[in-house]
């Protein structure tokens, strides 16, 4: 599959785009700053906080599982069984803790949080996968 170049110079604080990119869901999301300061509240929740595991990429290997903190770039699939979790902002607490934002699977009910991070106690074994990306330039993303 080529690279998909993603204009981000029209996604706002708190949105979250689709792309494709080989047959897969791609997300980029624009992170406010409530939801970055959440994600530093709930790391002994978390099964792999600093995405330690051999199949992370290098560049999900900070706290922020990306390269700008505020954007953030995954695979909108499931480790577990490749649903397609949800994004739920505000709404996400009900299900965790707190007033947190993250994503939801409705098939078997994993949770990650703005980072792609999996929480524990879960069925999905792995944080969600990072594509590779690259900035061209301040609102061009090329995933791939
Ligand atoms: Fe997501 Fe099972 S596929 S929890």
């Amino acid at each position: 599959g080529a690279p998909v170049e993603v204009d981000i110079s029209k996604l706002e604080p708190g949105q979250l785009i689709r792309v494709e990119w080989r047959g897969k869901p791609v997300w980029v999301v624009y992170r406010t700053p409530k939801m970055l300061e959440q994600m530093k509240a709930h790391e002994d929740k978390l099964r792999d906080p600093n995405s330690d595991e051999p199949q992370q990429l290098d560049s999900a290997k900070n706290a922020y599982r990306s390269k700008r903190p505020e954007i953030f770039v995954a695979v909108g699939i499931c480790t577990h069984l490749g649903c397609s979790p949800t994004f739920l902002q505000g709404g996400f607490g009900e299900k965790v803790e707190g007033t947190q934002d993250g994503f939801f699977c409705p098939c078997h009910g994993s949770k990650f949080d703005m980072a792609g991070r999996v929480f524990q106690a879960v069925p999905a074994p792995l944080n969600l996968e990072i594509p590779p990306y690259t900035f061209i330039d301040e609102t061009t993303i090329l995933v791939g």
